[in-house]
């Protein structure tokens, strides 16, 4: 048994990593999360309080980080702030929570030799043509288009230099883009799904041929979990499931499966400086550490997640509003 801080543990993916944790191991959980809009404290209330541990703090708060770090075996590190439109309107709590949020926790991991990892993303690397049969990998440079993507590119840096330099036992990890359930409704698909369920029409961003390598949440949380058992120590992971699909597909998938005519979307504005295509070869997990995603069709992935949005409105209904509203002021 080992004693796990999660960081945003409250928040899309880190909740998803908890409940796989408490279900697939016999690891103890201390959650460190703000919850920030994006943090739901309810997203961990079925899980038992004798194995997770709740603190609501900021990762900045480096005198916190260090106390909670002291008593951890492995620190898992996934909060964030994470919407690249939010990184567009305003970048400050980016900058923030990305770098100096991780600096802190990778000054607690050096002087209490604790084990880190750290969650990132795909989009680190940039864009990919359209056409190009190219995908990212371990060694692809970074290219980073966004304020969002460009600090976890920052605290990707962080990270492999306190490796370098101070020898903290750190592996980080970079995945495509998830679905599932918990994720906040400002995202794409709960977008969509939460509108087709208020008799909104769903929004499309310029040409809707922009396209996304999704994985279910849950194939991200045991590829996390193989990478903190059995990850080389300095490593970088990339993690993906083969799932690339442009998002006009997507949404006409998403109104289809609820029953909807698949043409009855709107095309909106346009996200500035919008990233044409994200891929992922994800061979060195699967050869390595012999990874491999369980959910393989997107299709009825998809379809559990409309029915966990339908299911759970008590969980998303109350922030629809404001989340539409901010949408509207950019035309979006
Ligand atoms: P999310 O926005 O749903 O959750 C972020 C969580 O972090 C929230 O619970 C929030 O309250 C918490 N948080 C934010 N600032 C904090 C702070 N200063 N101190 C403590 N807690 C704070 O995000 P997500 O989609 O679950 O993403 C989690 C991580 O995974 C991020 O690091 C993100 O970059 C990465 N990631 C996300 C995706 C994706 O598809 N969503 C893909 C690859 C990587
Ligand atoms: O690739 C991993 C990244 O995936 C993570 O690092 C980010 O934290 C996560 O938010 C996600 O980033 P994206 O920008 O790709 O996700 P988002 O859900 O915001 O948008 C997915 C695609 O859908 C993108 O091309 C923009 C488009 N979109 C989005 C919204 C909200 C729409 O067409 N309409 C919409 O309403």
């Amino acid at each position: 048994m080992a004693q796990l801080l999660v960081t945003g543990g409250a928040g899309f993916i880190g909740s998803n990593f908890v409940h796989h944790v408490i279900n697939h191991t016999d690891h103890h959980v201390t959650v460190l999360d703000k919850l920030t809009y994006s943090g739901n404290r309810a997203s961990l209330s079925e899980l038992p309080e004798s194995r997770v541990n709740f603190v609501r703090g900021d990762i900045v708060d480096a005198a916190l980080v260090d106390r909670l770090t002291a008593s951890a075996d492995a620190v898992v590190h996934y909060a964030a702030e994470s919407h690249n439109d939010n990184s567009l309107r305003n970048p400050h709590p980016f900058l923030q929570t990305n770098l100096v949020g991780t600096f802190a926790l990778l000054e607690a991991a050096r002087k209490h030799d604790t084990r880190f990892h750290h969650i990132s993303t795909d989009e680190v690397y940039g864009d990919l043509a359209l056409e190009d049969p190219c995908r990212f990998t371990e060694s692809t440079p970074y290219n980073p288009s966004s304020p969002y993507s460009s600090t976890k590119a920052g605290s990707d840096l962080l990270v492999r230099a306190w490796t370098r330099s101070f020898g903290v036992a750190a592996t980080i990890s970079n995945c495509s883009n998830n679905y599932g359930p918990f994720q906040h409704i400002e995202k794409f698909i709960p977008r969509q799904i939460t509108n087709v369920l208020r008799g909104i029409r769903p929004k499309l961003y310029g040409s809707g041929h922009n396209v996304r390598d999704w994985i279910h949440v849950d194939d991200h949380s045991s590829a996390v979990l193989a990478i903190l058992e059995k990850g080389r120590i300095g490593e970088t992971y990339l993690i993906g499931a083969d799932g690339e699909k442009d998002n006009k597909t997507v949404v006409e998938l998403i109104l289809t499966l609820m029953g909807q005519p698949a043409d009855a979307y709107d095309r909106v504005a346009d996200r500035a400086g919008h990233d044409l295509r994200y891929a992922i070869d994800s061979t060195k997990l699967r050869s390595e550490l012999g990874w491999q995603p369980e959910y393989r069709d997107f299709a009825q992935g998809l379809a559990a997640t409309i029915e966990w949005y339908r299911h759970h409105e008590d969980w998303w209904s109350a922030g629809k509003d404001a989340t539409e509203a901010l949408y509207a002021l950019l035309g979006q």
